[in-house]
């Protein structure tokens, strides 16, 4: 017989059929001739409760198993007067797999703290399937949203020579036996095994912009890496990113484009994951439905960087980083905009051209660049994106200012060079859109294994 899944069985509810399920116990509870075994196998977030007779074959080895052992179970489905419509009349019980009584998942109530140490085991949590099911959803809504709207999904190079956001937070990328190299000895990267200097990708971007201006509307979805040494709730070192890229766009239409994607992720959560929201709600973050009706149902603010400052000047707030007009806008800033000045998100645009990458739209002020980030609240950016510089000279002017090594951009610079056109684009980091649906606090817990300053155990 065909294995069902709980989340089909709990869908069709085939009351007097026949069917085999199979998965983890929940909680088992004996009584006085049956016992109760409540199986999740991960395809929903509901159990199914199951009943045992202590007639059936091995009832007494499986009846005393413990929370966290796998079962195959065959049985009749019968209708219920519990919490669901349906339940599981065993006709027989087969254990798959045994837990001792060290299973670290014993006891309910653990810490997320102590379940990122055993990564590789949370997702059997009510709590961390949930999150991975929800986001699951989002990127399913992410490939939907873009293509239904022409985007062409393309995907760009992990491995890159270039320095694509002129940051400076790189992974390299060798094959030198650094073991062989005398102390001081200088490397040279032309004998490597790429014939020059190597690293992660920090974005897609220059790509997708190629294939913009050829194909008009891309988008990637890939993962992200960033050796910036930020041991924070909302960074990651390997994360993912989706950016699309918009030929004949200006800033204004992918603010836009930005808003309505974070709109239509958590519509589609609503529609897809609503037990999980609810769970989620119930035990994380408390008013996390109502949050996330209210952004689907209003249009996000919208102010500039200059703006911006003005107002936390005004706010009369003390916050420990400067708010002079120049200096980045740090996450204290970011939180008051967004957690207590205008309760909800906000669209931030135009600002200082030298807080930001070299390749965005210089303003005729000859002070700001035409980019904009969306923050939400509790987050902070969520979304980082511009208008492109799509003037030849003005690029090429910026790069050498920024001292970056021209002949790495050179192929950037055709695409000015050869029937250039204004576009723009933005990236979304998934887990900060993971984090602001689920409510979840923590980046760590919103990926299935974290990678963090010090930390690459699973
Ligand atoms: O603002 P960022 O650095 O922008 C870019 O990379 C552009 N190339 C995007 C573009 O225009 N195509 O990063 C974009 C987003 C941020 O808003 C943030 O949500 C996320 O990526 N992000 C991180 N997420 C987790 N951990 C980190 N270390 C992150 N750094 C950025
Ligand atoms: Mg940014």
């Amino acid at each position: 017989m065909k294995r069902i899944t709980i989340k089909k069985l709990l869908e069709t509810k085939p009351v007097e059929e026949q069917v085999l399920v199979k998965g983890w116990i929940r909680s088992l509870r004996q009584s006085k001739s049956f016992c109760f075994i409540v199986l999740n196998d991960g395809s929903t977030q509901e159990n199914l409760q199951i009943i045992a007779d202590n007639n059936l074959d091995g009832y007494d080895e499986f009846s005393k198993c413990l929370i966290g052992s796998a079962f195959s179970v065959h049985g009749q489905v019968v209708a219920s007067q519990g919490k669901q419509a349906i339940e599981l009349q065993a006709s027989s019980v087969e254990i798959l797999g045994k837990t001792p009584a060290d299973y670290p998942l014993q006891k309910k109530g653990t810490s997320l703290e102590f379940l990122r140490d055993i990564a590789h085991l949370r997702p059997r949590t009510n709590t961390f399937s949930a999150v991975f099911r929800i986001r699951h959803e989002l990127a399913q809504a992410t490939h939907k949203f873009f293509s239904d709207q022409g985007f062409y999904y393309v995907n760009t190079p992990i491995l890159t020579a270039m320095d694509a956001e002129g940051a400076g937070e790189m992974f390299r990328v060798s094959t030198v036996d650094f073991d062989s190299i005398p102390a001081g000895k200088k490397i040279d990267w032309s004998r490597d095994y790429f014939g020059q200097e190597s690293f992660l990708c920090v974005t897609g971007q220059l790509e997708a912009e190629a294939f913009a201006c050829s194909m008009g509307s891309v988008y990637t979805f890939g993962p992200t890496f960033r050796s910036e040494n930020s041991n924070t709730t909302r960074h990651l070192s390997e994360f993912w990113m989706i950016e699309p890229e918009v030929a004949f766009a200006d800033l204004e239409e992918v603010a836009e484009l930005g808003a309505s994607y974070i709109q239509y992720m958590i519509k589609h959560a609503f529609n897809h994951c609503h037990s999980e929201l609810v769970f989620l709600e119930k035990h994380f973050e408390k008013g996390l439905i109502a949050k996330l009706e209210s952004v689907m149902d209003n249009d996000f603010k919208k102010i500039t960087y200059t703006e911006a400052i003005e107002i936390l000047n005004k706010s009369g707030k003390k916050f420990e980083f400067s708010t002079e007009w120049g200096k980045e806008l740090q996450t204290e800033h970011e939180k008051f905009l967004t957690d207590e000045h205008f309760k909800g998100p906000v669209i931030v645009t135009d600002y200082p051209k030298d807080v930001k990458a070299f390749y965005m739209k210089q303003n005729s002020d000859g002070k700001t660049v035409r980019a904009m980030d969306i923050l939400v609240p509790g987050i902070g950016e969520i979304i980082g994106g511009s208008q492109r510089e799509d003037d030849f000279e003005k690029l090429q002017n910026r790069i050498t200012e920024m001292g970056l090594d021209q002949d790495l951009y050179d192929w950037y610079l055709d695409l000015r060079r050869f029937g250039t056109v204004p576009h723009s684009g933005f990236g979304l980091g998934f887990e900060r859109a993971v984090m602001y649906i689920t409510g979840m606090s923590n980046i760590r817990d919103v990926i299935p294994f974290h990678r963090t300053p010090g930390s690459i155990k699973f």
